[in-house]
């Protein structure tokens, strides 16, 4: 309490909220509007005890994904012999799989960059528009007639790992072995590396061994899977060794999975909290009006998106961001959830508006590593969304909001479980 003769002496400002806890994890929201208002660059040690620089503002947060000096690659992490281990995937470093996209700079990544853009065409994504229809409505005939079901574990896990081992033309009867391994590094993407790591290992000799039979029965046709695709690129004569192929499709199924996992998830209960916005897609899509569809899923990326921090970046030299000095060697993590709820940038940001215009979010990133996928991942998405709105148009969260579990991963933002019920399908 002040007493009459301090009114002038400025409130304290409430002290720093704590991150990384049970309750960050279930609502992150008023420690970023914290950080961005009083500690918009800010130092802090993570969960793994590595120290990193947390950049929150919008603003700052766009320029810091598009500044080269950031670079991507864990060589230039000052802790880098301490840190070892601590920043990346788990298991990616043993299983050899370091030289994907997210861990290299230009002029590298500038050539497999543009190699992969060869076989992961907008055209290949949208060609294959009606197989994640059928996919969708596959896993939805699994429980329609049951009244309830968990989202999570029975919709929005599955459905981008088989999109994806189907993109790649992972044979069906192998499928299975992808979703446990997948669902072992969702399980324990924030806890014990080592169960994950072993999972990355059979993940990457199963890819290995995929590319290899695929690189000896190549076809000359274009009708080709993305593995295919992937040995095929090429570019002024170059391509991708085997190494290099068998990273990028790890890659892809790495950066694919979890995330179109928590579009699905977080972007389903956003809807579920928000009846009214829930009613106007609804309304909208029966009217076979699909606009509000694409700006709305853009919008659940924005409001409550899958990537809560941008992967690991180290600075090459000392720099400065929001007027804070970066020595050399730290590392940056851009929090694109702070960032995309900046009132600097975006009117009303904590309002869901599935018809908001002008919305350059920073969900998908920005620069040169702006995700490769999101072609796929909207489609996945808009299907996976437009299609439960549709077959299950009572669609209702069937536990109290404050009992939903959050897992507490660093990079990632998702629900554990989501009960729902509805009128069965007759
Ligand atoms: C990169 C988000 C789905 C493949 C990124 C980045 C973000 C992101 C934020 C940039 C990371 C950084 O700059 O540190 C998302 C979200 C998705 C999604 C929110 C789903 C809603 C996918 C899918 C795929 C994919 C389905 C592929 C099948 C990639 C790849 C990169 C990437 C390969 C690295 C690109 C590069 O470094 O050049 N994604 N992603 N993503 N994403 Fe996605």
């Amino acid at each position: 309490m002040h007493d009459a003769n301090d009114t002038n002496t400025p409130p304290a400002p409430a002290p720093a909220p704590s991150l990384f806890t049970w309750e960050f994890a279930s609502d992150p929201y008023p420690a970023y509007a914290w950080l961005r208002e009083h500690a918009p660059v800010h130092r802090t040690a993570l969960p793994s005890g590595v120290e990193a620089w947390l950049v929150t503002r919008y603003a700052d947060a766009r320029q810091a994904l598009a500044d080269q000096r950031l670079s991507k690659n864990p060589v230039h992490h000052s802790e880098s012999a301490h840190g070892k281990g601590k920043v990346g995937i788990p298991g990616e470093r043993s299983a050899n799989l370091m030289t994907h996209l997210l861990n290299i700079d230009p002029p590298d990544h500038t050539r497999l960059r543009r190699l992969v853009s060869k076989a992961f065409t907008p055209r290949r994504v949208a060609e294959f528009a009606p197989r994640v229809q059928e996919l969708t409505d596959r896993l939805i005939d699994g429980f329609a007639d049951r009244g309830e079901a968990d989202l999570i574990h029975e919709f929005a896990f599955p459905l981008p790992i088989y999109a994806i081992c189907d993109m790649l033309g992972v044979p069906p009867e192998d499928q299975d072995d992808f979703r446990d391994w997948a669902g072992m590094m969702i399980r324990h993407g924030g806890g014990p590396r080592g169960g994950v790591a072993r999972s990355v290992k059979k993940m990457r000799t199963y890819l290995a061994e995929l590319i290899h039979r695929k690189r000896g029965a190549l076809r000359d046709r274009g009708d080709e899977d993305l593995i295919s695709g992937l040995i095929r690129a090429s570019d002024h004569g170059e391509h991708l060794t085997e190494n290099e192929a068998a990273a990028m499709a790890f890659i892809l199924l790495f950066a694919g999975f979890e995330t179109t996992v928590n579009l699905i998830g977080n972007g389903t209960h956003a809807l579920l909290r928000h009846p009214e916005q829930r009613e106007r897609l609804q309304r909208a899509l029966a009217e076979g009006d699909e606009t509000l569809l694409a700006t709305g899923v853009e919008e659940l990326l924005r409001y409550d998106g899958p990537v809560e921090l941008a992967t690991w970046r180290f600075a090459t030299r000392d720099l400065t961001i929001g007027g804070q000095r970066i020595a050399e060697g730290d590392p940056v993590l851009v929090v694109l959830a702070a960032a995309d709820r900046d009132p600097e940038r975006f009117a009303d940001p904590d309002t869901l508006d599935l018809s908001r215009r002008d919305n350059q979010h920073l969900g998908y990133g920005h620069g040169i590593h702006y995700c490769l996928g999101a072609p796929l991942a909207r489609l996945e998405g808009q299907a996976a969304l437009a299609t439960l709105l549709r077959r299950l148009p009572d669609l209702r969260l069937n536990a109290e909001p404050e009992d939903l579990r959050w897992r507490g991963g660093l990079i990632m933002r998702g629900l554990r479980t989501l009960p729902v019920a509805f009128t069965p399908e007759s």
